[in-house]
């Protein structure tokens, strides 16, 4: 990021509602090889969307909405970040919805109500004990022959000291949304817990062609960094 404000070495930890908001005002200007990574895989698994309902839950500043919507689908988006969805609003195209809301408390959609349901890069800071609640949510408003797309920083991250985080633009403080210490299995077995079927699970490490293009991701080369499920109710 470039700023001319030094960066401290002591993190300061906020709750995750209060690091989004202040984070919304550069998160689109970052270059996050996590991102760079996620965003094809997400694609791939989501395919033509043309015509479809798509709930995006945790939806932050529209980075998938935003396309899907350009694309076709009918998005309904959640986010509790108001900062986060303003950036989502303000670039929204017909077709996109984005609604203020804590996903870790019963989505406001029906049952069966939409065709695929994404939840991409949020559940490290949703508690392990609220994930299987989540996934319930998301089973209960995806169509029976829909799908539902998860991504996740690698809990392998963690090894090497990252959680989300960004440096406060005003202060250049190392400032932390607060994340929870999910490990695969937490996920796999929320997902199981409520009653999803696997359809794909897979991690991501970074590879050369991604470290060569992306800076920031060149330390990480070889380390799994992205982890991925594709859920069915
Ligand atoms: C790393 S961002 C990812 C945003 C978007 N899904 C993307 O992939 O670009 C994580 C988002 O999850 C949101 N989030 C985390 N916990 C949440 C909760 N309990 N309810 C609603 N949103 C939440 C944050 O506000 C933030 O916008």
């Amino acid at each position: 990021m470039s700023q001319n404000v030094s960066q401290t070495a002591t993190p300061r930890i906020v709750s995750t509602q209060e690091g989004y908001d202040l984070w919304s005002e550069i998160y689109d200007t970052e270059e996050n090889p996590l991102i760079s990574l996620e965003e094809p895989e997400v694609r791939r698994h989501l395919g033509d969307v043309r015509g479809l309902s798509i709930a995006d839950v945790g939806c932050g500043t529209g980075r998938h909405a935003v396309r899907l919507a350009g694309e076709g689908a009918k998005v309904t988006a959640f986010d509790f970040s108001q900062g986060m969805i303003a950036r989502a609003k303000a670039k929204a195209p017909p077709g996109a919805d984005f609604v203020v809301h804590d996903i870790t408390t019963a989505l406001p959609l029906a049952d069966g109500s939409v065709d695929r349901a994404i939840s991409c890069l949020v559940v490290d800071h949703v508690p392990t004990s609220r994930l299987a609640p989540l996934f319930r949510e998301l089973g209960r408003i995806c169509k029976k022959d829909g799908f539902i797309v998860v991504s996740v920083m690698h809990p392998a991250m963690m090894l090497r000291g990252v959680q989300a985080r960004f440096f406060d633009p005003k202060t250049g403080v190392d400032t932390r949304p607060e994340s929870s210490p999910n490990v695969i299995s937490d996920y796999v077995m929320a997902a199981a817990a409520a009653g999803l079927r696997f359809l794909h699970v897979s991690e991501h490490a970074v590879h050369a062609e991604l470290a060569a293009r992306v800076p920031r991701a060149e330390k990480y080369l070889g380390w799994p960094v992205l982890f991925m499920m594709k859920l069915a109710p």
